[in-house]
C-alpha cells in the first residue's frame, strides 16, 4: 500500500533556506576554503543545492556510515561503510548532514574524524530534531529544527524510497 506523504517544507522554502546557509558558511570563512564531507546518503541533495550556494573555494568528499536499518528506529549501531578518499589535514571541514535525531552518528564519527588533524570540523544539518537528541552534540548550522515526525524527500528516506521528492515531507501512518 502506498504511504500517504504530506508537505511539510515546500521546494521553494527549503531552497532559499540553503541559500541563507551558503551565504552564512561564505561569510564565516571568508578569505579560506572549505572542505565538505557529505554523509551519504541522505545529504546528497542538501550538499548539492549548498555547495551551488558557496561563494568562496569548495572541495567535497564523501562517506557512507550506516546507523539504521531500513526503520524508522535507530539500531544504534555506527559503521564506515565508505570512507572518504581525501585526507583532512589542513582544512576546514563542514559535515553535511541530512538529518540529526539521536545524535549518536555523529556523536561517534567527530572523534574518528578529528584524528586526521582537519584545522576544525563544524556541522551542518538540514533538518535537527532536538526532542529526540540522546547525546549531546554541537551544531554550527541548522536549516530547520522540527518537531519529532518522520520526515521523508530532499534526500531522506523511508526504505530507500521518496529520496527524490524535492521537498520535504511526513509520512502519515
Ligand atoms: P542519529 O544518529 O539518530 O542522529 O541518526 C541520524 C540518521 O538517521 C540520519 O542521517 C538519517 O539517515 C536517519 N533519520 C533520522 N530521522 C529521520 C527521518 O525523520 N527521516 C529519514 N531518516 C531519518
Ligand atoms: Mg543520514
Amino acid at each position: 500500500m502506498a504511504d500517504k506523504i504530506k508537505v511539510f517544507i515546500t521546494e521553494q522554502e527549503v531552497n532559499a533556506r540553503i541559500a541563507e546557509l551558503g551565504a552564512q558558511i561564505s561569510k564565516d570563512y571568508e578569505g579560506k576554503e572549505v572542505h565538505l564531507i557529505c554523509i551519504l546518503r541522505g545529504s546528497v541533495f542538501f550538499m548539492c543545492e549548498l555547495a551551488k550556494r558557496i561563494t568562496i573555494p569548495v572541495t567535497m568528499d564523501f562517506m557512507s556510515v550506516s546507523s539504521y536499518g531500513n526503520s524508522m528506529i535507530s539500531s544504534g549501531i555506527v559503521r564506515i561503510s565508505k570512507d572518504l578518499d581525501e585526507p583532512l589535514e589542513g582544512r576546514h571541514v563542514i559535515i553535511v548532514e541530512d538529518i540529526i535525531d539521536s545524535g549518536k552518528t555523529l556523536a561517534h564519527l567527530i572523534p574518528i574524524l578529528h584524528t586526521r588533524k582537519p584545522l576544525d570540523i563544524k556541522l551542518c544539518t538540514l533538518l535537527s530534531k532536538p526532542a529526540r537528541r540522546e547525546v549531546e552534540i554541537q551544531v554550527d548550522y541548522v536549516g530547520y529544527e522540527i518537531p519529532d515526525a518522520f520526515v521523508v524527500g530532499y534526500g531522506l528516506d523511508y526504505a530507500q524510497k521518496y529520496r527524490n521528492l524535492p521537498y520535504i515531507g511526513i509520512v502519515e501512518e
